[in-house]
């Protein structure tokens, strides 16, 4: 498994972003991790089209776009334009659930599906065999800081076992929501290998430090819990 993390700028200052994205990436973010929220879908706004667009020019990580908004198929293409190169969109909203990620895919970026903590694995089932990765929500979307919810480490096992199945093996499973020191390893050893992390990273006061704390975490963990 590779462990890529996801560093949630949501925690961040948004006043200095790009001193903020610079101290992660020295401590091995993979990935930057955008919420999008619009007020609707979550009980939040936050960012949208031209923040990313800002953020492609401060940075070369991937931009990985999770879409907490009613209409995200609106969006899909203006995201993608402003430099997104994953976007993650929640089941509960797209009725066409299909369409839409052949459509984030022929635009050229990863697609991902997402779902919230009561809604079943079931619900990617059809689609199993076409997505590039499923994101398991461990809190519900709408604010950082959250408590991991426990019952996510079994979701994460049934993606997993649904995504083999499908023969889909190479699509990663990525987790949002109360990742930290205390409950990375059990989510690595459930089978997540993106990790996102916003209050553990951007609430420490310092976030090279504690970014890069999360990753040799998680490693440890992928390796089995050997040096
Ligand atoms: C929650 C967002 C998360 C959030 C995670 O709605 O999707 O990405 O920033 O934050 P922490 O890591 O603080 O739980
Ligand atoms: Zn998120």
């Amino acid at each position: 498994m590779t462990i890529r993390l996801a560093p949630s700028i949501l925690s961040a200052d948004f006043a200095a972003l790009g001193r903020d994205l610079e101290a992660v990436t020295r401590g091995g973010a993979d990935q930057v991790h955008v919420d999008v929220m619009d007020g609707h879908f979550v009980p939040n706004l936050t960012i949208g089209v031209p923040v990313v667009k800002s953020l492609r020019k401060a940075t070369k990580l991937p931009l990985d776009v999770h879409l907490m908004i009613t209409d995200p198929d609106r969006f899909i293409e203006p995201f993608i334009d402003a430099g997104a190169n994953m976007i993650s969109v929640h089941v509960e909203v797209l009725p066409h659930l299909h369409r839409t990620i052949g459509q984030i895919k022929k635009l050229g970026a990863k697609a991902g599906v997402v779902l919230n903590p009561s809604t079943p694995v079931s619900a990617i089932e059809e689609v199993a065999a076409d997505v590039d990765f499923v994101l398991v929500m461990s809190v519900n979307p709408g604010f950082g800081g959250q408590v991991f919810i426990p019952r996510s480490l079994a979701k994460i096992r049934a993606v997993r076992a649904l995504l083999d199945r499908a023969g889909n093996s190479a699509a990663p499973i990525e987790v949002d929501g109360g990742v930290d020191m205390t409950t990375v390893a059990s989510v690595v050893e459930a089978g997540a290998e993106w990790l996102v992390a916003g209050h553990a990273i951007f609430g420490s006061g310092d976030a090279e430090t504690s970014a890069r704390a999360l990753k040799e975490a998680a490693e440890h963990a992928a390796r089995g819990g050997r040096r």
